[in-house]
């Protein structure tokens, strides 16, 4: 019999007879639902699970012993559920259930002998349980053919059902892939850019921003790395959170903000950890043993609260709902007020707790988790974070006509302006704060931490910095904290010079709060060189910590190439430019933040949408698609001159307008816009 023939064009040969394939699936089952109770009580979690063969799947009953019980019936809060691994499309040939069956004595995934030797049937008793199934396809010659496997919690009826409708498994599956792309594509539909960079595009219209959903809707919870089984919210990184989606699912947004703010304690202050069964108007607070108790969380932050300024503005402006404003929410602990009282509340409580200097105290924490500066030690980041709060709250008090309010800002943003610039100002730089005993935290003249970062950004964003400190002390970050990884949080890391309270020293250098890369800060220096029209420097920090642009150093960074991580490791380790811990919250908006707001300059306010991008010189021309308050804008921006910033024109359906500004009653449903930079 003749198999197969040469083929000259290709010089190969070309087998041509029927072949027998064993394909194998596998899948691990957790024990029990409960990830703390698999991992601290192994010897229960086995001994509730068992599995089974069911003819097309493999089947894991936790508690199966109760299914002579009626169903819902418990005993002891616990009833049987069952997960399955099931093929549809071809027979099964061979399974197993137990994993120490499947991978077989001192092997690993990658010489099971399960595949190897092929599977004997096996199932689990009190053993670590999983589900493999084999089955054989003869192909012809050029023959393709597509099975499915699936996974589920689901019980016996429903996994049949399901099962049954993969059958024809090549057709199904492909529509359940172009209905799950057209899904997300109707997500991220609501921003999309054409820039001459590619990785740009794909940051910023599909990965960045699923990487914003993700951490949005699971918080934490979603981080294998990070307190997997969290008890709750953490209330900065939520809050921040909810601006990378701002501008995809506004009202998904603003469903997660009014939680937010229904988590804000009445003295204006946010809980640190918003339970997962959160109770508005009936919580204890860090105030009550209670809980601390319960949570962990001993004390306030400084600037929990502080992170709703930028978030309710972000939404208001994106939205034009700015009834929202006047929406009642209750407090965490009792009572309720609007949400423009909350956000005065939130002023005050930064007001009701500030240092010997008459800074805001740093408390238990400020952004940074390793900053304990207590009720007598200050942070200039939170003192930025305020100065910004003031700002944004007097815009509201003036667009809502609240003139004494207005005025009594406009004082506050004086003073603070001034006490800040007299404090923190240190020649060149910003400085980090006052410890306990009150002295400078990131003086030029420390041994240690002697330039961070955030206040260099922060001093940009939130508006407080003149010109000229701008321009010098986001250099001094360029020179001393940049990398070819993106700039650390501070340089040089602590080592023999930490003050009690800077709790970074416990990490080894160049990690984490000690003088690693953070994606949150990296976010923030993006958008500060964007606001101050440097669009090279900003697409630089851009580029240099974009998962899409690294995938020529992959084992480097060794994270995937499509998520942000908490932190890159810094100059200071022998594994400088490997990442960590990806899918965290609070990671991927900031960046998002950066990119929009900043490098793209698609930046709303009450009235309706500032374009100022600040771009690299070599972005002759890009184009943005954007949903604005249910409108449809075409944006297509030219650059003839190749400048990084600036503006020269602007047309809005063919009519010229005077400044890069949309007015929001200009526009129709869709709308051609013409922007030259
Ligand atoms: C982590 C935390 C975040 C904190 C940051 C800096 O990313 O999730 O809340 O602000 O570390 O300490």
């Amino acid at each position: 019999m003749k198999y197969g023939y040469f083929d000259d064009k290709n010089r190969e040969y070309v087998i041509e007879r029927p072949r027998s394939l064993t394909l194998t699936g596998y899948a691990e089952f957790t024990n029990h639902s409960n990830y703390e109770q698999d991992q601290v009580n192994l010897q229960y979690s086995l001994f509730i699970g068992r599995t089974l063969f069911a003819g097309n799947r493999v089947v894991q009953q936790v508690h199966g012993n109760l299914d002579a019980l009626p169903p819902e019936e418990q005993v002891d809060g616990k009833i049987v559920t069952e997960r399955f691994f099931g093929l549809s499309g071809a027979p099964v040939a061979a399974y197993c259930g137990d994993k120490a069956s499947f991978l077989g004595g001192y092997r690993s995934y990658g010489n099971p002998i399960g595949v190897e030797r092929g599977m004997e049937n096996e199932l689990s008793y009190n053993e670590n349980a999983c589900g493999a199934l084999s089955c054989v396809l003869t192909l012809e010659p050029g023959e393709s053919r597509t099975v499915a496997f699936l996974l589920g919690e689901k019980y016996a009826e429903e996994a049949e059902a399901l099962l049954s409708q993969y059958e024809n498994s090549a057709e199904t599956v492909a529509q359940e892939l172009s209905a799950l792309k057209e899904d997300w594509e109707g997500r991220l539909s609501a921003l999309q850019v054409q820039t001459p960079d590619p990785a740009f595009n794909s940051m910023l219209n599909t990965w960045n921003a699923y990487n914003c959903y993700m951490t949005f809707i699971w918080s934490r919870a979603a981080s294998f790395i990070y307190c997997g089984l969290r008890n709750g919210y953490g209330y900065r990184d939520t809050v921040q959170d909810i601006q990378g989606v701002i501008h995809l699912v506004p009202e998904m947004a603003a469903e997660k903000l009014r939680f937010m703010l229904t988590a804000q304690v009445d003295n204006g202050g946010g809980l640190p950890l918003v339970k997962f069964t959160h109770n508005p108007g009936h919580e204890d607070t860090p105030d009550d043993a209670s809980y601390v108790q319960e949570t962990g969380h001993p004390a306030y932050r400084a600037d929990d609260a502080l992170w709703l300024f930028p978030t309710v503005y972000k939404y208001l402006t994106e939205t034009g709902n700015t009834a929202f404003l006047d929406e009642v929410l209750p407090f965490a602990n009792h009572g309720e007020a609007s949400v423009y009282e909350h956000l005065k509340r939130a002023i005050q409580f930064s007001l009701d707790h500030l240092g010997p200097h008459g800074l805001p105290a740093g408390l238990y924490a400020d952004w940074n988790d390793c900053l304990r500066l207590g009720v007598q030690g200050e942070s200039s980041f939170v003192a930025m974070q305020f100065y910004y709060a003031l700002v944004i709250q007097k815009r509201l008090a003036d667009w809502k006509g609240d003139a004494d309010y207005s005025a009594a800002l406009s004082a506050q943003t004086e003073t603070y302006s001034r006490r800040i610039q007299q404090l923190c100002w240190d020649g060149d730089r910003f400085i980090r704060g006052f410890t306990e005993k009150g002295e400078r935290i990131g003086a030029a003249a420390d041994p240690e931490a002697n330039l961070w970062l955030n206040p260099q950004s922060w001093s940009v964003i939130s508006t407080l910095a003149d010109h000229a400190q701008a321009e010098r002390s986001m250099e001094q970050v360029h020179a001393r904290l940049n990398t070819p990884y993106g700039a650390e949080l501070m340089d040089p890391p602590y080592h023999a010079h930490a003050f009690d309270g800077a709790l970074a020293v416990i990490y080894n250098p160049g990690v984490k709060e000690n003088a690693g890369i953070f994606s949150q800060s990296q976010g923030w220096l993006i958008l500060a060189e964007a606001l101050l029209g440097h669009g090279e420097r900003a697409f630089e920090y851009f580029l240099e910590n974009a998962p899409a642009a690294q995938n020529d150093r992959a084992e480097v960074r060794v994270l995937e190439p499509y998520c942000y991580g908490q932190f890159t490791e810094g100059r200071n380790s022998p594994h400088f430019g490997r990442s960590h811990v990806h899918w965290l919250t609070g990671t991927a908006s900031t960046v998002m933040v950066g990119c929009v707001e900043g490098i793209l300059g698609l930046r709303p306010d009450l009235g309706g949408l500032r374009l100022e991008p600040a771009v690299p010189g070599s972005w002759k021309e890009f184009t943005m698609d954007k949903c604005f308050r249910g409108k449809k804008l075409h944006i297509r921006v030219e650059n003839p001159e190749g400048r990084q910033s600036g503006f020269h024109g602007l047309w809005l359906n063919g009519e010229a307008l005077s400044a890069p500004y949309l007015p929001s009653e200009l526009l129709k449903e869709e709308n051609e816009v013409l922007l030259r930079m």
